[in-house]
């Protein structure tokens, strides 16, 4: 199983368990991840969700071998599905990081209400080198948390940063020991979860309403600009190079 889910009284934790392919997410995990997160908001006996991978890789990201098999079609497509539930999620999303979150990996944090990363965890934002765009609304949520310049350089140079890059740009809670990630974000769902449950949730959609709509739009555009981008060249080069090992070449590229 790609996706594991476990209980520990009122928290649901879901965990990325593709260690030999850094846990790339594939359709099938997207659909996964959807399921997991409905079924965690409909059962009233969860009262937060933990997203977690192993203790040396949270994710790598989509992965780009199926991407390139299985491109997204549409607001209907297993990705689209997941961005959906993870953005109306109404219950409190925590996460726990240890080394890789790339791409989605670090995108789907901007969605998380508690990140507790690792010294060790390393993000990474590398759309527009791999010729794509932003996805899940970062093109929107960054800018919001880390500041115009700060999301431009992460978005744009798409360079590898450590927790406390990630912290100082806003969207990760507290940098932790790499060993403590998982207990730091356990011990924080118990505490939420503990608390009166309406208030939690009452609490999150006040945080969240104000920019719903937008994030809802954001996902749209984005998702159009996502789906055009994948059959252009240079994305075609750059998937094409990653499968092949070597460096992308754009030069010919416009
Ligand atoms: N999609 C598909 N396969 C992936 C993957 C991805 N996103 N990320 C890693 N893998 C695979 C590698 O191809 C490799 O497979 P192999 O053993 O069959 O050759 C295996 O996972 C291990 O990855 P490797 O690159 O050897 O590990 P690493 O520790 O040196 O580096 C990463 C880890 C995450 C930094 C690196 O794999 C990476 O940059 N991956 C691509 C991330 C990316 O661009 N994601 C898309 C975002 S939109």
């Amino acid at each position: 199983m790609d996706i594991v889910t476990s209980r520990d009284g009122a928290v649901l934790a879901i965990e990325f368990n593709r260690p030999q392919k850094k846990n790339a997410f594939t359709s099938d995990m997207y659909l996964a991840l959807a399921a997991a997160l409905r079924e965690g908001e409909r059962d009233d006996s969860v009262r937060a969700i933990i997203f977690h991978g192993q203790p040396t890789v949270f994710t790598s990201g989509n992965d780009l071998e199926d991407f390139m098999k299985r491109p997204p079609q549409g607001t209907d497509s297993p990705v689209f599905r997941f961005l959906e539930a993870a953005t109306e999620a109404a219950k409190p999303l925590i996460a726990a990081v240890n080394g890789p979150a790339v791409g989605i990996g670090t995108t789907l944090l901007l969605h998380c209400d508690l990140v507790y990363a690792g010294d060790d965890a390393r993000f990474r934002l590398p759309f527009a080198s791999l010729g794509l765009v932003p996805e899940f609304a970062s093109s929107y949520l960054l800018p919001l948390v880390a500041g115009y310049q700060r999301a431009a350089e992460l978005l744009l140079l798409g360079e590898a940063f450590d927790a406390q890059k990630a912290h100082a740009a806003g969207f990760v809670t507290a940098v932790v020991p790499a060993a403590q990630a998982l207990d730091t974000a356990r011990e924080a769902a118990r505490k939420v979860a503990a608390l009166p449950v309406k208030s939690v949730r009452l609490t999150k959609a006040l945080l969240k309403d104000a920019h719903r709509a937008a994030v809802r739009n954001q996902l749209q555009v984005e998702g159009e600009h996502f789906r055009e981008m994948l059959g252009e060249p240079a994305a075609r080069e750059a998937l094409a190079a990653f499968l092949e090992k070597r460096a992308p070449d754009f030069s010919k590229i416009r």
